[in-house]
């Protein structure tokens, strides 16, 4: 298996690294908070006084953002994150790592069966808080959340852009960041992936939200796509 030469920060994107392995080929990774431990099953590679972690941009939608050109990552060291649809914890694994010890990342997730996979993830990783709710209810972790810098959703949802603005008005700051992966085929199989990005801007925007980037994910993800914006609360 090929080793690393060389890991460096990530030119654009703080907290993210870029492992340059021999065979020339590079890999993204983050800095592992629990060094010796994986997730899913991912690389890790030790280099200097720090161990990294593969972050696989076929397995998470926000690695393939990254390497898709988003334009800017809105997460950093002491970011306060909620996530919606933690799944069994591959994506908010990576987001753990960049906000550090000084950040924490809200978790919701409804499956109970899933949740259960996330809690050995959540075990080891002090700043996650996991949540087992439904998104769609927000009134039910309002006294477990704080108000955070970023919204990160990955409900694939057919209201999701709905689920999220309601998240947004109880726990988002005025001038906090949404990251939300569209799964345009499960929310309607007929329509164009087009006309469903498109269908979901237009309720972000309805509920105050600007739209900076949308990056489609092929070739990592078929049929996604990852809209970032910011968020104006209205006074
Ligand atoms: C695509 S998976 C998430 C993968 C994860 N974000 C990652 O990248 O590692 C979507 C998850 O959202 C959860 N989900 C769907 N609707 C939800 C809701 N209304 N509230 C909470 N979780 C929900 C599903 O159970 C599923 O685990």
């Amino acid at each position: 298996m090929s080793e690393p030469v060389k890991i460096y920060e990530h030119p654009n994107y703080k907290g993210v690294y870029v492992v340059e392995l021999e065979d020339g080929s590079a890999r993204l990774a983050t800095k592992n908070l629990v060094p010796g431990k994986r997730v899913y099953g991912e690389r890790l590679f030790r280099y200097g006084d720090s161990e990294y972690r593969e972050w696989n941009a076929y397995r998470s939608k926000l690695a393939g953002a990254l390497l898709k050109g988003l334009k800017e990552l809105p997460i950093s060291l002491g970011s306060r994150v909620l996530y919606l649809g933690a799944g069994s914890g591959t994506t908010p694994s990576h987001v753990s790592d960049i906000v550090g010890k000084e950040g924490v990342v809200y978790a919701v997730e409804f499956a109970p069966r899933v949740m259960r996979e996330f809690l050995v993830v959540a075990e080891d990783r002090k700043n996650i808080v996991p949540i087992l709710a439904d998104a769609r209810i927000p009134t039910r972790y309002r006294y477990i959340v704080e108000t955070v810098d970023v919204l990160y959703a990955d409900i694939a949802q057919p209201d999701q852009a709905a689920i999220v603005s309601d998240n947004a008005k109880f726990f988002l700051k005025d001038g906090g960041y949404l990251l939300m992966a569209v799964k345009a085929r499960s929310i309607d199989v007929t329509m164009e992936p087009s006309e469903v990005y498109k269908r979901e801007i237009d309720v972000l925007k309805s509920n105050g939200f600007e739209i900076l980037d949308v990056v489609h994910l092929e070739p990592f993800d078929k049929d996604h796509a990852m809209v970032y914006a910011v968020w104006r609360r209205k006074a």
